[in-house]
């Protein structure tokens, strides 16, 4: 899985990545892995026992943060760090309320930089849903090879401002 999120997430010229839901972590070694060295990692995640397992990771270019993606903007504020290049997320859209998580992606699209890709995997297909209205029709998906369950993984490419 943590290839195909490293190829649809286009690192190679990513100063700054934002991972949603980083979870135990897994993922946000593989980033870091793939990441230049001038990149910098913000990984959010609601809950504290994540952010700290998180944050145990020994990374200069790591910041673990509890909150919402919902406040991802303010978030990136509070950092100090500029537009995304690309948000990666695994958070659960298929288990919020609607208006939440087209909250979440109106936030995430207005975070990105020019041209900045969003990423999500997931189990079942309510991101696209959600996210197709929010980005319009930039999204490729591809499953993720050998993966049981089945899951998906999308990119939507941030839609030209005023367009
Ligand atoms: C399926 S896990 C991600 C798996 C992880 N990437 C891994 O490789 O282990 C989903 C994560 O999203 C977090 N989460 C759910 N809703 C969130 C939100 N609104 N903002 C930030 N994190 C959220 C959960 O706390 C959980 O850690």
């Amino acid at each position: 899985m943590e290839r195909k999120i490293i190829e649809f997430s286009e690192l190679d010229d990513a100063r700054v990545v934002v991972e949603l839901g980083p979870g135990t972590g897994g993922t946000t070694r593989a980033l870091l892995l793939a990441m230049r060295p001038d990149a910098r990692l913000l990984a959010i995640d609601l809950d504290p026992r994540f952010t700290e397992i998180v944050a145990a990771i020994d990374d200069p270019r790591l910041i673990a943060h509890t909150g919402s993606a919902a406040d991802l903007g303010a978030i990136l504020k509070q950092h100090g760090l500029p537009a995304a290049d690309v948000v990666i997320s695994g958070i659960p859209f298929s288990t919020m309320p609607f208006e939440i998580g087209s909250g979440i992606l109106e936030g995430v699209r207005d975070s990105l930089s020019a041209d900045g890709r969003f990423v999500a995997y997931q189990f079942r297909a309510e991101v696209a849903r959600l996210a197709d209205p929010v980005f319009g029709d930039s999204s490729r998906a591809a499953p993720v090879p050998l993966n049981i369950p089945p899951m998906r993984i999308w990119q939507w490419i941030k839609p030209p401002v005023g367009g």
